[in-house]
């Protein structure tokens, strides 16, 4: 009988574990600052853009390990400074029309859809992101990077009327 009562109660308390160790609820209109850019921060920029640099990918990382093997070919390389990718900041700063760029850093917000695109399952090396063997994004991030890549007129960079101009410094 004490038996048959405790597991009586094993579905709620598998559902409330559920709910309290899930990932919180998708926003429908996620902001740069609030919701992406932690995401960013945590998995891309230390190739692209961690201490005001793009960073040769290397793994494991450090200065004299070896490039990684999923991205190693000396185009893709090419690619990667040429795109000159700035996860950190939302706009692009420097001159980036000049040729060459000078001072040219590229921000997130002009490669929002590009960004969606390459941490999607389907996305395909070199270009999936971030490379092996890194794990890809979850679900969750990857549909808040959808959201966000969808606004319109623009992904934008804040919801709050008076965000940290560090971050946004154009307004939200
Ligand atoms: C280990 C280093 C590394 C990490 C971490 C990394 N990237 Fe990249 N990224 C690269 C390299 C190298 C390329 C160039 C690949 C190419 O264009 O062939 C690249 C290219 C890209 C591109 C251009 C793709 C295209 O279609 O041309 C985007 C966008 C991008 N990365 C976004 C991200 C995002 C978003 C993350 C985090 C989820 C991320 N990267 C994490 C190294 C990295």
């Amino acid at each position: 009988m004490r038996r048959l009562a405790w597991f009586s109660f094993l579905p709620a308390a598998v559902v409330v574990l559920a709910a309290g160790c899930g990932s919180p609820s998708v926003p429908a209109q996620p902001a740069y600052d609030a919701d992406v850019r932690p995401i960013l921060m945590a998995h891309c920029v230390r190739c692209h853009g961690a201490g005001g640099s793009l960073n040769v990918p290397t793994e494991p990382t450090g200065p004299n390990a070896p490039t990684l093997p999923s991205i190693s070919d000396s185009s893709v390389l090419m690619s990667f400074d040429a795109l000159n990718l700035y996860v950190d900041q939302y706009d692009s700063t420097g001159d980036c029309t000049s040729n060459p760029p000078s001072n040219c850093k590229q921000g997130a917000e002009i490669f929002a859809t590009t960004i969606a695109g390459t941490v999607h399952a389907s996305a395909k090396p070199p270009t999936a992101m971030p490379p092996a063997p890194a794990p890809r994004l979850d679900d969750w991030a990857i549909e808040i990077l959808d959201n966000w890549s969808n606004e319109k007129p623009k992904p934008v960079c804040s919801n709050s009327p008076d965000p940290d101009n560090t971050i946004c410094p154009n307004g939200p």
